[in-house]
């Protein structure tokens, strides 16, 4: 059993898919692991600490020769999996709707494709969720960019030279990046409230001492689909909620929208009216601009000024974190392969709950129905 780990390939991406930790572990249940030359370099993890850990540290034709499973951060492209065993196993983050074609491709290439953002959200799986682990240091780095780039400190200080206020911040969308930036928030020190359309989300607010802005107004609204995501709301209840927030908005210094349907676009949190509503130097983060933005407006990898207003979002938010973010997507595939290991055939056999949920091609064809339906 072969395990390869390829440098990662896409523009502006620097985590790594495992660390020598990892490969201990899967050299410890018996795979040989290798990993190609500077794969850990942007993640701060020399070549050197992964051969100390027992890889094959190796260009990456030499990597990749007759690997039967090969890891990835993002969807690698075919060329590099040339030489892979006939039928071996690419786990990695496969964006399977946004790159559909890809995922052709590796039926046609004989692949067995894993995509790790389709792990089911069933506590056995929580370990193995690489949405949420790199979706809370997501939150943690859209509030610590956005302390940067405000202008102001974020605690209240009472000073010689008089008094600072606390900087008010407002969390919009409350699932795991807006938990860890609500948390995030408060240990700075500024004044939090939070938001989402899931009643369920009201206490883990008050619990992390922020105040929760909620439609109250608007009945019968649950606002939770299966497996814990939101559902797209009622126009009754959007506009309930625009209102709401628009009073709310224009009281902040720093808004940090998290808000995601899965399978579609982001919803429209924030209106350039609201924004134009703001104070001149606040600053909002958008952490779901990559998925189309939560704010009218903003745009990936840039600080866009609207009415005295900076709005800034990352196209891959994790990315800013890689050595922490690389430790926990590494532990989240150890998991996931390590769950499934089966002792006598020295390799992970999937069971049908897991393994029908990510895996997108098998004997040359697409098999998973969110694919097909
Ligand atoms: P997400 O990234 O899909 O969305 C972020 C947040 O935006 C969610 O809380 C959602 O309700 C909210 N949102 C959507 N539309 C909105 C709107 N119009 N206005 C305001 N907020 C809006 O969600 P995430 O972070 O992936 O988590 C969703 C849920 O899944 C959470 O309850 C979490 O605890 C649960 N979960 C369960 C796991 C497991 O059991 N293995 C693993 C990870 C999360």
């Amino acid at each position: 059993m072969r395990i390869a780990i390829l440098k990662e390939r896409a523009a502006g991406e620097s985590r790594v898919a495992a660390t020598p930790e990892t490969v201990r572990k899967f050299s410890a249940l018996g795979a040989s692991v290798a990993v190609e030359a500077g794969a850990g370099a942007s993640a701060s993890i020399p070549d050197a600490a992964f051969a100390d850990a027992g890889a094959q540290v190796g260009p990456l034709a030499a990597t990749i020769k007759d690997a039967d499973i090969v890891l990835g951060v993002q969807a690698p492209e075919l060329a590099s999996l040339k030489g892979a065993k006939p039928g071996a196993w690419v786990a990695a983050t496969l964006d399977p709707f946004g790159q559909r074609a890809r995922v052709d491709e590796y039926a046609k290439g004989g692949f067995e494709a894993l995509a790790m953002e389709f792990m089911p959200r069933i506590t056995r799986a929580q370990s193995m969720d690489v949405l949420s682990s790199q979706s809370n240091l997501s939150g943690y780095k859209a509030v610590i960019a956005a302390a940067d780039l405000y202008g102001r400190a974020f605690p209240m200080m009472m000073t010689a030279a008089g008094t600072i206020t606390a900087a008010r911040v407002f969390v919009m969308g409350v699932g795991v990046a807006g938990l860890q930036a609500i948390a995030t928030a408060r240990r700075l020190g500024a004044q939090v409230s939070a938001t989402d359309v899931r009643s369920a989300t009201k206490e883990q607010i008050e619990s992390l001492g922020a105040k929760p802005v909620f439609v109250e107004s608007v009945a019968g609204i649950e606002g939770e689909g299966s497996g814990g995501y939101a559902t797209e709301m009622s126009e009754e209840y959007q506009k309930a909620q625009a209102e709401l927030v628009s009073s709310h908005i224009a009281k902040q210094d720093i808004v940090i929208t998290t808000a995601l349907i899965p399978g579609r676009a982001a919803p429209r949190l924030v209106s350039d009216a609201q924004i134009a509503s703001m104070k001149p130097g606040s600053v909002i983060f958008d952490l779901a601009v990559a998925q189309g933005g939560n704010v009218e407006g903003s745009a990936p990898d840039r600080v866009v000024e609207k009415h005295g207003v900076k709005i800034m979002g990352f196209s891959n938010t994790a990315t800013h974190l890689a050595a922490d973010a690389s430790a926990l997507y590494a532990r989240n595939l150890y998991n996931f392969l390590s769950a499934f290991w089966d002792k006598e055939q020295g390799k992970p056999v999937l069971d049908e709950e897991i393994g029908n949920a990510v895996r997108l091609t098998q004997d040359g064809k697409v098999v998973n129905e969110r694919l097909l339906g």
